[in-house]
């Protein structure tokens, strides 16, 4: 084989690609988001250092959105992708529509066709590009239409502003009506959404979602796998100084307090058993959580967060530990967990 006439810049290393749901678009199993860190706690040549460590480890898919540090994350990583070069058809790039960037004016916010078509190209202004491979509505909106929504992003992609689009935290409901309007109505349907997926947060992913995986094949970009790194160990005897829940102590108060109490507890107790299993497999709780969440197929990429070097290439050791959860430690981690949500009754008429 002659050496391609465009030099490339990516090397795979050891990741794993999954196709975004059913398109035609491959991600790294792993990818890498800017909320509260990327133009967040972590600015100037920080954020670039971070960015080229996962790429040097085989991550291409790198998300962000518009509410992230009132659109200083996508400041920040638009810069640093300037500055490290990377040929634009090597990486994946999404973004996020609907909180706005902090303005009080009416139309600044939300999923109306203006928001959605201004706020994106003031995204990708800010992103230093001229498309983002996916554009999520960060959240639904209820005052605006289906229909409207629906629309507007259809348009974005016929302006080619962006190539796919999804959803975040949206019900299986909506993402159902969605669809069906797109259909109805020959428009662009949405193909992916953007939930939290981890050890201690499963119901809505693997109850609420599972037909959506099943007749639509809707991909997903799972958020915060390590329940903001209460899967790492690291809140296990107090906050450290340095942690998320410290320097972003307002956010988390809730979570703070909530830790404290009864329930808090139990779940520190989890992952110091956690830690037990992982350790036995030459691994650490991080990794274990990790890989636990990559390890469901419904999952297309896990997207991490890091505020040091050290953790992206720490997080992305979980990858070898993917095939070691064997469907005995899987059970024993349900063991532990005691959490696995219950299907929905079908009554025996279950096609699986
Ligand atoms: N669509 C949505 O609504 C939504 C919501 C949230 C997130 N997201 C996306 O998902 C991405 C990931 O979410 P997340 O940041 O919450 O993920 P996470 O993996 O649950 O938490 C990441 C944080 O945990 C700490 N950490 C990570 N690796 C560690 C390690 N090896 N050892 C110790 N601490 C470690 C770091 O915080 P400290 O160092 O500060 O403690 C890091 O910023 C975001 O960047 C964003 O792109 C989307």
């Amino acid at each position: 084989m002659s050496d391609p006439i465009v030099p490339t810049a990516y090397d795979p290393k050891g990741m794993k690609f999954r196709y975004l749901g059913n398109t035609g678009l491959q991600v790294s199993l792993f990818s890498l988001g800017g909320w509260l860190t990327l133009g967040g706690t972590v600015k100037g040549s920080n954020v670039k250092e971070i960015l080229k460590t996962a790429w040097d480890h085989g991550i291409q898919t790198f998300d962000t959105a518009e509410g992230y540090a009132n659109g200083g994350s996508e400041v920040e990583i638009g810069k640093a992708l300037q500055e490290l070069g990377w040929p634009r058809d090597e990486y994946v790039l999404t973004t996020k529509i609907f909180f706005g960037t902090g303005r009080k004016e009416p139309n600044t916010r939300g999923l109306s066709r203006k928001h959605i078509i201004e706020g994106l190209k003031a995204s990708l202004k800010r992103l230093q590009t001229p498309y983002v491979d996916v554009v999520f509505a960060h959240r639904p909106d209820p005052a605006t239409p289906m229909l409207e929504i629906v629309q507007a992003f259809t348009l974005a992609i016929n302006l080619n502003l962006a190539y796919y689009w999804g959803t975040s935290e949206w019900s299986a409901a909506q993402i159902t009506e969605a669809i069906q309007l797109a259909d109805k109505h020959n428009l662009i349907a949405p193909v992916v959404e953007q939930p939290q997926y981890n050890a201690f947060h499963r119901e809505r992913f693997e109850v609420e979602y599972a037909p959506l995986f099943r007749q639509h094949g809707y991909g997903t970009t799972i958020w915060s796998p390590l329940a903001s790194g209460l899967l790492t160990g690291k809140y296990n005897d107090g906050i450290p100084e340095d942690s998320r829940f410290a320097t972003n102590k307002d956010f988390f108060a809730n979570t703070v307090k909530e830790l404290q109490s009864e329930q808090g507890q139990a779940k520190i107790e989890k992952v110091r058993k956690l830690t037990k299993i992982a350790e036995r497999l030459g691994a650490s709780v991080t990794h274990l959580a990790i890989a636990w969440a990559a390890k469901n197929p419904n999952v297309s990429t896990v997207i991490l967060g890091a505020t040091k070097v050290e953790q992206v290439k720490d997080n992305l050791k979980a990858l070898d530990l993917i095939d070691k959860l064997t469907p005995e430690i899987l059970d024993e981690i349900e063991g532990v967990l005691q959490n696995k949500p219950k299907p929905v009754n079908t009554f025996g008429r279950d096609r699986n």
